[in-house]
């Protein structure tokens, strides 16, 4: 048949024009529904820690080695050896990684799936993510074994890496909630590429304009253009975009250099050819090429025709064995500026021996090389001390190195809990992984939880309103991207968090004091509970309360045995991007001209792993209680607030009021009107997207309803928990929800 070109007319499985092509600028709530069960073969029961307990390490870590030494004739290694391969397929699943909203990262194994697979600077890696994994089944995650082999292969060549942690479970589509950027092409055809630094061309002073949350300086890169800036080879230039990309991933330059440096003592890059010999991406290919792209036409079109980068460099006199070998080349030689084959810059030691070996020619040689974003660890004042101390004392290179692969490899991991199998590092857990001290009392008793949550309510000061607040924000700063944030460790006492502006500070800390009185009382009869425990079972107390108080009797489930943290043990300056923006579950700021307050509602919803059941019985039951961060009416549409009732839905839906915007808020306060003309409620974005979308219209008929109070209840108590429990991986039991 012919088919035509793409996009085509198809007229079933989801052709035609779509909902979202006619009204492109809809609440897309997508992110709240991907990661379902219908996509997980394994079923939601399957627990990846148990299935994993069955591997031989050991074993594999053989099998591993087997295959990084075996040259394939389909993809001969350079120097027989896949081991730099291998290190580049672990860095660039890792690489994504970015602090800012936690996404992306090799936790999910996302490298599988477009875009990742498909992206320009992943080429070739499809060749890599072939092997191993049929022999291990589900008992090994594919986003383990992609950052396992890496690991491996660097052992294998030398390098005494610091450990390593099993534990990442795969997902099975592509994860829809990233923001990659709003390019419509992707590097290296955007040579001009200026969306993401708005608008701006000017490469030397406009690093820090990334757009947030980026970690890449172009759609399509992991981190920077290898070429210097938009191609210009200008390697202090260079080093400015290194420093922004790699400090949103969470690196200072000694990790940034160690890793950069480390990573290309091994390997090299390949140009070989000329770029018009390659064939489409993986998801642009034909059918008949499963999965694999980049069809290299040149010759036999792999070992010395291969093309991945465009780019011919080799670092090292010894590219697949640990050593100073890129920090001597990189110190120690004059570059000079060069071509590739492809037309690529890239710098070259023309006055140098031709000391360098070739890849596939065993006696030939070549002169040492250099990419422009190499360069710009010798040209950048600070990363040029940084390069030197390193030459000068292997051993420091070696540990910073170790340090910083390890950090970059289990960065979005999470709770140490949920690291696993025998190479987890014994010594104390780094400062990135938000540590927990050990619980140093016994769990809390069901008589001692009553005793509490009495004590609790009657405390002075504390109500419905500011407990169900504190609990949400303690919680709520959970975010399942790199699972950091949370109840436990009671952070949210602490620097930053103390002072974000979503928690109310002042109120915050009158709570917190409250709490403390309780805790204090509790301790005199000899007993410990923790400020973390407190504060949740705060929420709990004051949920069970309400709902009493609307008529129905109901536990809300609590899980003892949270720890409270110390300053020492919390890494101010990452935390402070938990900071929410906009909090529309209580009410807090608003969006802006790109993203929508509601927007960023369904966004911190989909970090919280929430449906859209759970989105909107949260949003109902948190109006019911009264649960704004400021304590304002904005939403709170029920003349009873305290009492958990589904009134917000009963008057969102049952009224027929008009709504108008309030004059001045910008579209984010709206008021309702009644007969008379007197205003009746106040809400915000948050709320009325609740009517005005239909999907979340419908949810909230159904809350709605004259036969949904005790379901609103039970619904919203489920979802409450959830979220309260959502860091809980010391639990036995507790699952991400993926
Ligand atoms: C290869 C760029 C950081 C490890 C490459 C290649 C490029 C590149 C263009 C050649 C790909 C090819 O043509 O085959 C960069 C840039 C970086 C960076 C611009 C950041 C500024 C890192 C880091 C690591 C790393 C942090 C690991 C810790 C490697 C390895 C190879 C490689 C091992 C060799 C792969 C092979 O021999 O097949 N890099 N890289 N790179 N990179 Fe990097």
């Amino acid at each position: 048949p012919d088919f035509g070109t793409c996009p085509r007319k198809s007229t079933v499985a989801g052709g035609g024009t779509r909902s979202r092509q006619w009204w492109p600028c809809e609440l897309n709530l997508a992110v709240l529904r991907q990661f379902s069960e219908r996509s997980n073969p394994l079923g939601a029961d399957f627990d990846y820690a148990s299935a994993f307990s069955k591997i031989d390490v050991a074993q594999l870590k053989k099998d591993i080695t087997a295959v990084q030494t075996t040259s394939q004739d389909w993809w001969p290694a350079d120097f027989g050896d896949y081991g730099p391969f291998f290190i580049r397929l672990a860095w660039h699943n890792a690489g994504t990684y970015r602090a800012i909203d936690g996404r992306g990262g090799a936790g999910q194994g996302q490298q599988r799936f477009a875009p990742l697979n498909s992206w320009p600077d992943n080429a070739n890696l499809d060749k890599a993510r072939r092997p191993i994994k049929q022999k291990y089944g589900s008992a090994l995650s594919w986003a383990d074994l992609f950052v396992f082999a890496g690991n491996t292969a660097m052992e294998n060549m030398g390098f005494p890496t610091y450990g390593f942690g099993f534990g990442r479970e795969d997902t099975w589509q592509s994860d829809e909630g990233i923001y990659w950027g709003g390019e419509q092409e992707m590097f290296p055809e955007a040579l001009n590429n200026v969306v993401r630094y708005n608008g701006s061309t000017d490469f030397t002073a406009r690093a820090d304009q990334l757009e947030s949350p980026l970690g890449a300086v172009s759609m399509g890169l992991i981190y920077v253009d290898p070429r210097g800036p938009n191609g210009t080879p200008d390697t202090k230039a260079s080093a400015l975009d290194i420093r922004e990309t790699f400090g949103r991933m969470g690196m200072d330059d000694e990790e940034t250099v160690a890793l950069i440096a480390g990573g290309h003592a091994f390997g090299k890059t390949h140009g070989a050819v000329k770029g018009d010999n390659i064939g489409p991406e993986p998801n642009a290919a034909g059918i008949e090429l499963q999965g694999l792209g980049w069809k290299n036409s040149f010759g036999s079109g792999n070992a010395d025709n291969a093309y991945t980068s465009g780019l011919e460099v080799i670092w090292s006199r010894t590219p697949t064995k640990w050593a100073n070998e890129f920090l001597f080349s990189l110190l120690n030689n004059n570059f000079t500026l060069t071509m590739s084959p492809d037309g690529a810059p890239q710098w070259e030691a023309l006055d140098a021996n031709a000391s360098y070996p070739d890849p596939f020619i065993k006696g030939k040689f070549r002169r040492p090389t250099m990419l422009t974003s190499d360069l710009g660890l010798r040209d950048d004042p600070i990363y040029n001390n940084i390069s030197r101390t390193f030459l000068n004392d292997f051993d420091y290179f070696t540990e910073k190195f170790g340090l910083a692969w390890y950090k970059l490899l289990h960065r979005d991991m999470g709770p140490i809990a949920r690291y696993l199998g025998p190479e987890v590092p014994k010594q104390a857990p780094l400062i990135w992984q938000d540590p927990l001290p050990k619980p140093a009392y016994t769990t809390l008793a069901d008589s001692d939880i009553s005793s509490l949550k009495q004590q609790i309510l009657a405390a002075p000061g504390l109500n419905v309103s500011n407990l169900v607040t504190t609990a949400w924000g303690s919680a709520s700063t959970f975010r399942i991207s790199d699972k950091r944030g949370g109840a436990n460790g009671a952070r949210i006492a602490l620097q930053p968090q103390v002072n974000f502006a979503a928690n109310n500070p002042p109120r915050l800390q009158a709570v917190l004091k409250a709490l403390k009185g309780v805790q204090t009382k509790f301790q005199a009869s000899g007993k410990k509970v923790s400020l973390a425990d407190l504060i949740v079972l705060g929420g709990v107390a004051a949920i069970e309360k309400a709902a009493k108080a609307a008529g129905i009797t109901l536990t809300v489930p609590f899980t003892p045995g949270r720890v409270d943290a110390t300053q020492d043990q919390t890494d101010a300056s990452t935390f402070a991007f938990l900071e929410p923006k906009a909090d529309g579950f209580r009410n807090f700021g608003h969006g802006t001209a790109s993203s929508l307050t509601e927007e960023i509602l369904v966004d911190k919803a989909a970090l919280l792993t929430l449906s859209p059941p759970e989105l909107t019985v949260l949003i109902g039951g948190m109006r019911a209680l009264s649960a704004n961060f400021d304590g304002s009416s904005t939403g709170i549409l029920t003349s009873r607030p305290g009492q958990l009732t589904n009134d917000f839905f009963v008057n969102l839906l049952g009224s027929y009021s008009t709504w108008s915007v309030v004059n001045g808020t910008n579209e984010e306060l709206f008021q309702s009107t009644d007969s008379n003309g007197k205003v009746q409620w106040t809400a915000s974005r948050s709320d009325l997207i609740f009517g005005s979308h239909p999907e979340l219209r419908a949810l909230a008929e159904v809350y709605g309803s004259s036969d949904a109070k005790t379901k609103f209840a039970n619904d919203f108590v489920a979802a409450w928990a959830k979220v309260m429990d959502l860091d809980r991986y010391d639990v036995k039991g507790h699952r991400s929800a993926y």
